[in-house]
């Protein structure tokens, strides 16, 4: 590090202690992380080696003391402001550490050279992957799960028990034997890619805001203040460190098979290594296989194997002695930023989209990147024409981290966000909680009258045979300006469209006949309104039974059904308030549509699968919603990626070799159509 001066030092850490201290706030308690981990820890290490130098400006309180804290508490205010704050906090047992970390295997070395001087007896290494979800702990008293904590301070940390149980992958109870009457176990708990996705989508359709990365997902899933909503993620739990008195083992990798023989998830990615060099061709190995993942990892965790050793290596202020971890440096291109485009989704929201000179990253071509909204613009304080950092970290949409200001032209225009709607001219309007603009023009703006049809026929709603471009044609040719008209468009119509003929119109046809069969959820589903999707529309469905005891609903009889809240119950008050939405209601029920739930639709057929977790893949005799639903009407659950929690992957015809492998490698029962249906016959 370059000299400085002792007053420059002290100035220079108040900034980075304040800095860190918000950047730790932003990623913890908010989920929304205004820099990259690698720039995170750059500024840590800056502090790191500055308190070095000067050990007299060391305090306490200092963030290279502490672990980030991911309590509801404002780091500005002090105050405990921030949202879903609601849990009860409760001490560790033993305190929740961080790990030290770095980015050179140069000094994953000279880790090891302490570890060797320190200690007078053979060791070896656990080495694993280090998962990028949330820390957890769990403790078990008497073979059943007594409560489930957040790392909140390190000191005590939020009781999530009453959303950890929804978590298919841990156990309530234990089985098999010989468990310490109480223990601790750590771990993880993440969202693998598919469901991170389709969590995103799913958001994206209803109006809220997506999550920046699987781990905010994860981490903001574990405070939902409506826990049923956690079976839905798909969330996973991987355990790596046992805690509690008198442990009967003498390794770490004993430990955890012991957990594991108790039915509780452990790693199967973790391998011993004999010495350092073995450990970092572990490293080497990872840091390319990574990428084959379905779930994120953000470095590779060394631990000392020997358990009487961990002990007497002991502790620093922040992180163990016995343990530390290489993290992979995130691939970031260079790139400039020709464009901005803002794109106006079907509930009205705007996205700012970049346009990038097109750059290799990870593997493909990036040519766009989410801007999020005007908030993260303006935090980049980006212009057209600049240099931008792009990123793939945990999250498969790239994302602009930074600008290169010193490539900056001094004529680089500042994009402005609009303040009309692209696509109809209406002024936008901000909504405050989302940090969202929003095109309030929901029955004139063409860009979400669109939306709204592409949302009604897709396959989780009406399932329609039509795509985008069709939608396109009959909007911009006049013929379907509210939903019920996609009902009422004669032959001729139909034949007008480009390339259009006979046989595209007696399929259209008969996929709208189809539509009439569906159950009365889908359809709701299919209406969008505001912040009502799948899984809100399954419980309002199950729930009223009907559309029209639905739109009599009060707003306090909206508020008394599980999982509903405020924000949904103000949405469909005002849905029903509209006239023209009861008009477009009364012709599609007009045309044959399902407005209430059949006896069929809400049966249940057996519990022959209840509490097995099936992933799908491939092509089936039937759809692969209709699939799911025979899952769900047999009680068990469709998960979208194979784990070590997955009961059974359900392979058609050309499945995924992703999965197949993942499902061989951990030993998951693989069976066919034909096998499934033997099974929830028998
Ligand atoms: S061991 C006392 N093992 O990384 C240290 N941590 O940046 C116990 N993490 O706080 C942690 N994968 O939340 C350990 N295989 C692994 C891990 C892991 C992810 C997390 C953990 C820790 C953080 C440090």
């Amino acid at each position: 590090m370059a000299k400085i001066s002792k007053s420059a030092a002290k100035e220079r850490i108040v900034l980075l202690r304040k800095e860190l201290e918000r950047y730790n706030y932003q990623y913890y308690v908010l989920n929304a992380p205004a820099i990259s981990d690698f720039e995170f820890d750059l500024l840590m290490q800056e502090l790191q080696g500055l308190e070095k130098m000067f050990p007299d400006l060391q305090t306490a309180d200092s963030p290279t003391q502490h672990v980030g804290s991911d309590i509801a508490e404002n780091p500005e205010t002090g105050t405990g402001s921030a949202p879903e704050g609601k849990f009860v906090q409760v001490a560790h047992r033993y305190p929740m550490m961080s790990l030290g970390n770095t980015y050179s295997l140069e000094e994953m070395r000279e880790f090891d050279a302490r570890i060797a001087k320190a200690v007078d007896k053979p060791y070896n290494y656990s080495c694993e992957l280090k998962f990028d979800g949330v820390a957890i702990c769990l403790t078990y008293r008497n073979g059943k799960l007594l409560h489930a904590l957040t790392r909140g301070d390190g000191a005590k940390g939020d009781d999530v028990t009453r959303n950890v149980v929804n978590i298919p992958a841990i156990p309530h109870e234990l089985k098999g034997e010989g468990f310490p009457s109480e223990f601790e176990i750590r771990g993880e708990i993440y969202l693998p890619f598919e469901d991170f996705e389709r969590l995103n989508r799913e958001r994206d359709e209803v109006g809220d805001a997506p999550f920046a990365n699987p781990r905010n997902a994860a981490s903001g899933s574990l405070k939902l203040q409506r826990p049923e909503e956690m079976r839905e993620r798909g969330l996973g739990c991987v355990l790596y460190h046992i805690l509690g008195e008198n442990l009967p083992f003498k390794t770490h990798t004993e430990a955890l098979q012991a957990a594991a023989s108790w039915g509780l998830p452990i790693s199967h990615y973790s391998e011993t290594a004999g010495n350092i060099d073995e450990a970092l061709a572990y490293i080497n190995r990872w840091d390319e296989a990574r990428h084959n993942l379905p779930f994120a990892t953000d470095g590779i965790v060394i631990k000392v194997n020997q358990l009487d050793l961990q002990r007497q290596l002991g502790f620093t202020a922040k992180s163990p002695r016995w343990a530390t971890a290489y993290k992979f440096k995130p691939e970031v291109a260079l790139t400039p930023l020709l464009s901005i485009d803002y794109q106006v989704g079907r509930t009205g929201a705007v996205t700012p989209v970049a346009n990038l000179e097109p750059v290799p990253l990870s593997g493909t071509v990036v040519k766009r990147a989410s801007l999020h909204n005007k908030d993260q613009m303006d935090l980049l304080d980006i212009r057209i024409g600049d240099w931008v950092y792009v990123e793939k970290g945990g999250e498969i949409i790239p994302k602009i981290t930074a600008v290169e200001l010193a490539k900056r032209a001094t004529d680089a225009p500042k994009p402005d966000f609009p303040k009309v709607c692209p696509d109809c001219g209406t002024p936008l309007v901000r909504d405050e909680e989302q940090a969202r603009h929003y095109c309030p023009n929901s029955d004139g703006c063409p860009e979400q009258i669109k939306g709204r049809f592409n949302h009604f026929i897709s396959r989780k709603a009406m399932d329609i045979l039509a795509g985008d471009a069709t939608v396109d044609m009959l909007y911009d040719m006049g013929y379907i300006k509210t939903l019920p008209d996609l009902y009422d468009l004669t032959d001729e119509q139909l034949m007008s469209l480009k390339n259009w003929k006979e046989r595209s119109v007696a399929n259209f046809r008969k996929s709208l006949e189809r539509s009439k069969e569906v159950p009365f959820n889908r359809v709701l589903n299919a209406l969008g309104i505001r912040h009502v999707g799948e899984t809100t529309a399954k419980t309002l469905a199950g729930h009223f039974g009907s559309i029209d005891r639905l739109a009599s609903a009060s707003r306090d009889e909206l508020l008394q059904v599980p999982d509903i809240g405020d924000t949904v119950a103000d949405s469909i008050i005002a849905y029903f308030a509209d006239g023209r939405h009861i008009e477009d209601i009364a012709r599609l029920r007009a045309a044959g549509l399902q407005m209430e739930m059949r006896q069929s639709d809400s049966k249940r057929l057996s519990d022959r699968l209840e509490g097995k977790s099936i992933v799908i893949s491939g092509n089936f005799s039937i759809s692969r919603e209709e699939m799911k639903s025979l899952i769900a009407a047999h009680g068990g659950r469709n998960t979208g990626s194979v784990s070590g929690s997955t009961d059974y992957l359900l392979a058609g015809e050309k499945p995924g070799p992703e999965k197949m492998r993942k499902a061989e490698k951990l030993g998951i029962n693989v069976i066919s159509e034909e096998e499934f249906y033997t099974l929830i016959q028998e």
